[in-house]
């Protein structure tokens, strides 16, 4: 949901903030933004769209300075257009803000200002931010901030400059992430570290209510009442190449092509084949204290909350523990039970989802255990947490998330493996064979991805099509789920995902062949009863793709594709059953020439509720 990028150092400013832009295009892309300050005069360009046509106007009409702030919007108060894109402005256009998150409190702060005398330009909450930081401004900006501060209610990540307190940015945060880049004799301020990992490694984030101000020769951290404060450097180990495109044309499909390699580091060092033993030292709960949970409560959004729904089959399965699984924009406002026995498990890739972090802190006001599976390192949820389980994915920067998904289910699977054995719910030779099949899916993942190409000629029959079915049962109702969602955000075809049981009772009345179903069948407890709903489809005249075991002779008859995957144990299935149905979704958006990484509406990084 935005991201906000600032720069002082030698190199060329422009350049620095807009190759940082791109980097953070992801968090939203309906207009975008940039201020650098020339010879004390602050220099703005906007442009409603992308950050293309940003780059595009700077090449027209350049525009240089010795340091500077920019911003790609997703819009959450004022339309997309240039007059409420990023850097927003103070009165006097001698002090600019770029800002990601909401300020709720903005409509009575604006209505205040205006009685003041100060004049609005935009409909956005964040010009008050603005006016709020000239209002209280006298010689010092980063004091002028700290009191603006105090009057908002909301969220933000903030980075501001004036020309009144020359070579100065000031950043601020309360909610949304705030990474500080330290190099040498340049500092950054970035929303996440991908526009940093090209300059330098050398990273400090910002808690809430903490501010970073920096020149060309220093960076101060203080708290809101302008208190020096201590803070750890992070040498983060990502390297730039993982953020490019290696040769393929999306992010998306490069990232569903790393998935072997990301299956393989998430479970690597963490189990052994010597001792059928899973090793979770790392995560920083001990296990004595987790041997005493009764209860798992897992808790996500989107395509986190579908791995958190595979994970508890996993963990039902293995360690027979009864699991909750609930969505955060939701469970935050109800009025859940928890007690000290109960483990909340907060799935994140990014670890700064608005919901999931608010969902967290009732969690921990409840007194129940935390552990966050979380991708990014050091990210909010990752901080908040008692215990991390970390995926080690690498940076996904199509919108759409793929390898995270699937490192996200092979830590779950960890987790679900280690409470077994710590409660002694599974014997040695049980543990090894699971460990076994466990280390068989990358091998097996690199064999569907090997079929890439007919996945993509099937998917050219599929087009046109307005709506799609997704069924399974089991272990794979959740890949359903997760197959539409792939399906719907970047094709924008309609699909639903739903237990292939579940039809009859409604769903069904849908079939005709306008409606194509997907169905995942590997042979499992439930393959039987999936063939049953298969043929109640093709009753119904109704269109049917499969995925289903390459040895799996009896289903070809039986439906009119097959996509072929290797047998596994009928529990990793879902390794193995998502990958078609991501490539699937890819290719058929990727035909329609959709905007694959950057789908309308969306943001890689919601936070926002
Ligand atoms: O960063 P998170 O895992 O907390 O994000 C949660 C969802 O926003 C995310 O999984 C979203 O549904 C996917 N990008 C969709 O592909």
């Amino acid at each position: 949901m935005c991201g906000i990028i600032g720069y002082i150092g030698k190199k060329n400013v422009v350049s620095v903030l807009m190759e940082g832009l791109k980097k953070l295009e992801y968090r939203g892309y309906d207009s975008a933004g940039i201020a650098v300050v020339n010879r004390n005069r602050v220099k703005i360009r906007r442009v409603k769209g992308k950050i293309s046509l940003l780059e595009k106007s700077l090449e027209e009409k350049p525009i240089e300075g010795s340091y500077g702030v920019a911003h790609t919007r997703w819009a959450t108060h004022g339309r997309p257009c240039e007059e409420n894109a990023h850097p927003h402005r103070d009165c006097t256009g001698t002090l600019v803000v770029v800002h990601n998150g909401i300020i709720e409190n903005y409509l009575p702060l604006k209505e205040k200002l205006k009685a003041e005398g100060h004049k609005f330009r935009t409909e956005t909450d964040t010009e008050v931010i603005a006016h709020l930081v000239e209002k209280y401004f006298n010689s010092s900006l980063e004091k002028a901030v700290q009191k603006a501060i105090r009057k908002l209610e909301g969220a933000y990540a903030i980075a501001v400059l004036s020309t009144k307190d020359s070579g100065k940015i000031v950043a601020a945060k309360v909610g949304p992430p705030a990474a500080i880049g330290l190099g040498e004799k340049e500092f950054f301020i970035s929303s996440d570290i991908n526009p940093l990992l090209s300059h330098t490694q050398k990273i400090v984030f910002l808690e809430d209510e903490e501010m970073a101000v920096f020149n060309e020769n220093e960076v101060k951290f203080i708290d809101y009442k302008g208190n020096s404060l201590e803070k750890r450097v992070d040498h983060i180990s990502w390297s730039p190449l993982m953020i490019e495109k290696g040769g393929f044309k999306h992010f998306m499909l490069k990232e569903i092509f790393e998935q072997p390699q990301v299956v393989r580091d998430t479970l690597n060092g963490r189990m052994s084949l010597d001792s059928g033993k899973v090793c979770m030292d790392e995560i920083g709960l001990s296990p004595q204290v987790l041997r005493k949970i009764k209860r798992v409560v897992i808790i996500a959004c989107g395509t986190s909350y579908h791995a958190g729904l595979v994970g508890k089959y996993f963990i039902e399965t293995l360690a027979q523990i009864p699991v909750d699984i609930e969505f955060a924009s939701e469970y935050r406002y109800r009025d859940f039970i928890l007690d000290k026995e109960t483990l909340a498990v907060v799935i994140s890739q990014s670890g700064e989802t608005a919901d999931s972090l608010a969902a967290l802190r009732s969690v921990k006001e409840k007194k129940a255990l935390s552990l966050a599976v979380c991708n990014v390192v050091n990210s909010s949820i990752a901080r908040e947490t008692e215990g991390v389980l970390y995926t080690h994915a690498g940076p996904e920067i199509g919108v759409a998330a793929t390898k995270t998904f699937s490192a996200q289910m092979a830590a779950l699977a960890l987790l679900a493996l280690y409470l077994a054995q710590i409660k002694g719910k599974i014997n040695k030779k049980e543990s090894l064979s699971y460990i076994q099949a466990l280390q068989r899916i990358p091998h097996k993942m690199e064999k569907i991805l090997n079929q890439a190409e007919s996945i993509e000629k099937l998917a050219l029959d599929f087009v046109s099509f307005s709506h799609f079915l997704y069924l399974g049962r089991w272990v794979n109702f959740p890949i359903a789920l997760e197959g539409a969602l792939k399906l719907k955000e970047i094709s924008y075809i309609h699909a639903e995902g739903y237990p292939g049981g579940e039809m009859k009772h409604g769903p069904i009345a849908l079939i005709d062949e306008k409606m194509p179903t997907m169905v995942i069948v590997p042979k499992d407890r439930v393959y039987e009863k999936m063939l049953s709903n298969i043929s109640e489809i093709k009753t119904r005249v109704g269109y049917i793709l499969a995925v289903a075991f390459e040895n799996d002779k009896e289903i070809h008859g039986r439906v009119d594709k097959v996509i072929p995957i290797p047998s596994a144990n009928p529990l990793f299935t879902p390794f193995l059953t998502a990958l078609p149905l991501q490539l699937f979704a890819y290719y058929i958006a990727s035909i329609r020439g959709a905007d694959v990484d950057q789908p309308r509406n969306l943001a890689k990084s919601v936070t926002v509720e």
